[in-house]
């Protein structure tokens, strides 16, 4: 037995090589062929059984020690060298951003948003209500009776005895009945009429207004509809007029028209000789009141209905309603609004 082995001065050996082919070497310097470890067992065989016995236990001990340590050491220089490798090659999961298909609000739902609101500055809560109604709430209440001609003005759905409303009328009927005045509301909503052409799609919306007061007048709607058309189409010197006109439910009634012209094939409005009918409107027929449980001796007021597609083709040019809901992506992408874009010009 020549070499005194120092399992402290081995480990110091292990831990201060760089790399792997070094560790190889040590291997090969006490464990290879012609090793250390062997040369040492070898040697054994000139010594007594006792000497060997002991000698050739600590040569066994001293040979599982380095086994371990060049297993260890080697371990942890190819895990450093995975990680490395793993950091260097990480894959990018995320996606690059997509603007090119972001999506958009449509110009319906945009336009409803313009109207709550212009409405919601003068002070109108937002109601809503059913699409499918009962007769009694879409006519009935509303002073339309049975039979009568102007149930055939709105070509209706029928569902049973139920309807499809036809207007957003229901709801003035549905909150008078509800709730005491003074009342002050808007309901944007759908309605649906059987009709199909450029102007007219068998589901539409519409926004109605309804004000119960003890005072309200003639003058307050026209001022009201004023204010607001001037404020959705941003327009200061709106040309207007007011038309007699009859709805069961208002009394007196009257259409409002908006003046326009045609100029290099562009629809300018607010200006010119031409007239646009815009909406429908007038007092609240003192009927309606009383069948919504109202005294129609000491309430009054005014309410008004206009369709939404139609305000919001003037506003953005759109000509064939039915676009609106043929769910073309390319068409959406061009009339659509940014989800941040402000809802109205004025920034309200
Ligand atoms: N409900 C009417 C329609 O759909 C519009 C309207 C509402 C007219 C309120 C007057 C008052 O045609």
């Amino acid at each position: 037995m020549t070499i005194k082995f120092d399992k402290n001065g081995i480990l110091e050996e292990i831990n201060n090589i760089s790399s792997i082919e070094n560790l190889e070497n040590i291997r090969i310097k006490y464990l290879g062929k012609k090793g250390l470890i062997p040369l040492e067992m070898k040697s054994l065989s000139s010594l007594s059984i006792e000497e060997k016995k002991i000698k050739g236990q600590e040569l066994n001990i001293i040979k599982s020690f380095l086994e371990v340590n060049l297993h260890n050491k080697k371990n942890e220089f190819e895990n450093k060298l995975i990680n490395e490798k793993l950091h260097k090659e990480k894959i990018d999961t995320t996606l690059p951003p997509r603007d090119f298909n972001s999506g958009k609000i449509h110009p319906i739902s945009q336009t409803i948003y313009q109207v709550i609101e212009i409405f919601s500055a003068m002070g109108f809560a937002v109601e809503s209500g059913p699409d499918i109604e009962t007769d009694f709430n879409n006519f009935t209440a509303l002073n339309i009776p049975d039979h009568h001609p102007a149930r055939e003005m709105q070509d209706t759905f029928y569902i049973g005895d139920k309807v499809l409303r036809t207007h957003t009328s229901p709801v003035q009927v549905r909150t008078m009945l509800q709730t005491k005045p003074p009342i002050r509301i808007i309901v944007p909503g759908r309605t649906y009429r059987s009709d199909s052409d450029s102007t007219h799609t068998p589901m539409f919306h519409q926004v109605e207004g309804l004000l119960i007061d003890t005072s309200s007048t003639m003058a307050h709607l026209k001022g009201c509809l004023v204010d607001f058309l001037k404020e959705f189409f941003q327009i200061n010197d709106l040309k207007y007029r007011f038309r007699p006109s009859y709805f069961p439910f208002t009394e007196p009634s009257a259409e409002m028209d908006i003046a326009y012209t045609k100029k290099d094939n562009v629809l300018k409005f607010g200006e010119g000789d031409d007239w646009l009918e815009i909406l429908g409107c007038g007092m609240v027929n003192p009927v309606v009141l009383d069948n919504c449980k109202i005294n129609s001796s000491k309430y009054q007021g005014f309410a008004f209905g206009m369709g939404i597609e139609r305000l919001s083709m003037l506003k953005y040019g759109i000509t064939d309603i039915r676009s609106f809901y043929e769910s073309d992506f390319r068409w959406l992408n061009h009339y659509g609004f940014n989800p941040l874009d402000l809802t109205s010009s004025s920034g309200l």
